[in-house]
């Protein structure tokens, strides 16, 4: 089998890496790829966010198999143009894609199919319509860019000033570009929030193992939110209980309500949830795995990965093929000095294979890239050091002692991913 995986990160990384130990593939392309992917793939230049060109390049290469790592190729119909031309792959259709794509599509979903969610006020496409709304809402109101943001479409405004300054930057200013022409006000949710991620043929879906990812870029969850800056998975994550209360409350309606609008789901579904006091509720839909949390899952992952996706791609889920390592994993994302505001790139990695020595760890590279015999940095998250365990203890021992073999200019990471890991609780559980 020849595998194509788009996308440039740690997640992308890590996919190339499972599907690589696979017997059955014999070539990984990866575009547009990294400077550590560039060792395992054969990297091509791409525009993620450009469907026609990266059928274009698959036209060119013909590939059994493309994996699709970021959401915004999927939102662009990757899907839809891959499959209208009979090429197998792992991706949502367009419309399903709008889950993500669209924060107002997947409210009205949720509120069709009847499932948890956080209530919605109004959806509002001018400022003097949102402000005219503040008047009918409890404090705080989250306010939500309708469209893809990179992470900065949603804001909790605790008062009227704060939620209007919000308002004119988006609608006004224009400050979100093209995901902000639309904004949705809905009811502040209070809880633990929790990912659940499930990979599915729309109709037939198997959970992956629980995960927990670190979004504040510094201990103990201080300071901004970053992409995430390490993430690590243990079963005792989720009680069976929860678990249970999950699939029953948001997972089975919302693969019934795919199916019963036609809505074709081939892919990967992360759902983030809060769990409140009256039970879990959908903060929204990924149409796509996580990173840093794909990274602490291939590691746990016990089958054949490109089995199970070049199944998925011809229609058909296995839910029974997909076998867990027992233990845990963790990924600490190591970032460069600055992250998440500005940063400089292109200083020098050393230490790499040092790292890599101890026992089980790969250090999947987020952002680098290769200068001759160098890697240089590339971007604000750069490596994913990753360690399965048998104990949780055992995962973050290796991860951090190989972390700590690493060292680039500026660089940093949280010295506590995991550590405040427990069983996550749904009240009343
Ligand atoms: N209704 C809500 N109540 C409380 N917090 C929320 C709500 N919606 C979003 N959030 C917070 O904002 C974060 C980002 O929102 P989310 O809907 O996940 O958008 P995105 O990941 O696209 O930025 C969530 O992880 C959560 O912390
Ligand atoms: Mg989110």
């Amino acid at each position: 089998m020849k595998v194509l995986v788009i996308g440039s990160g740690g997640r992308e990384h890590a996919l190339v890496w499972k599907l690589k130990q696979s017997s059955r593939v014999e070539k990984v392309w990866c575009a547009p790829g990294n400077g550590g992917i560039e060792a395992e793939a054969e990297c091509l230049p791409a525009d993620s966010a450009d469907v026609p060109g990266l059928a274009a390049l698959a036209e060119r290469l013909s590939p059994d198999l493309t994996i699709v790592g970021p959401e915004l190729p999927l939102v662009n119909g990757i899907g839809d143009a891959f499959r209208t031309r009979g090429w197998p792959i792992v991706a949502p259709s367009r419309q399903a894609a709008q889950l993500e794509g669209s924060k107002i599509f997947a409210k009205e979903f949720l509120r069709q199919q009847g499932i948890p969610t956080a209530q919605m006020y109004r959806v509002c496409d001018t400022a003097q319509d949102a402000i005219a709304a503040l008047s009918r809402v409890d404090w705080p109101v989250v306010i939500k860019a309708d469209g893809l943001c990179g992470g900065k479409g949603v804001f909790v405004a605790q008062d009227a000033a704060a939620a209007e300054d919000f308002i004119r930057r988006v609608l006004d200013k224009n400050e979100l570009g093209a995901g902000g022409k639309r904004l949705l006000l809905e009811e502040t949710l209070e809880g633990e929030e929790l990912s659940f991620i499930l990979v599915t043929d729309g109709q037939r879906y198997a959970p992956l193992v629980p995960t927990r990812d670190h979004k504040r870029v510094f201990d103990g969850n201080r300071g901004p939110n970053t992409g995430g800056m390490g993430a690590y998975s243990t079963d005792e994550l989720l009680s069976p209980k929860l678990r249970q209360q999950i699939l029953d409350s948001i997972v089975e309606p919302t693969m019934r309500g795919l199916g019963s609008e036609g809505i074709l789901y081939q892919g990967f579904l992360y759902v983030g949830l809060m769990l409140t006091a009256s039970g879990p509720k959908v903060l929204e839909f990924n149409c796509r795995l996580g990173d840093p949390e794909t990274q602490a899952i291939v590691a746990r992952m016990d089958f054949d990965l490109a089995h199970v996706l070049a199944e998925l791609a011809a229609g058909i889920l296995e839910p029974s093929r997909l076998k867990w390592k027992p233990g845990a994993s963790v990924c600490v994302v190591i970032a460069s000095e600055g992250y998440p505001g500005k940063f400089e790139t292109g200083k020098r990695i050393d230490g790499l294979t040092a790292a890599e020595r101890v026992n089980g760890v790969k250090v999947f590279h987020a952002g680098t890239r290769r200068q001759g015999d160098s890697i240089l940095t590339g971007s604000g998250r750069v490596l994913g050091v990753t360690a399965p365990g048998a104990s949780l203890e055992t995962a973050l021992g290796k991860a951090y002692e190989a972390a700590g073999k690493i060292h680039f200019e500026g660089m940093h990471y949280r010295r506590d991913i995991g550590a405040h890991a427990g069983r996550v609780q749904a009240v009343g559980d």
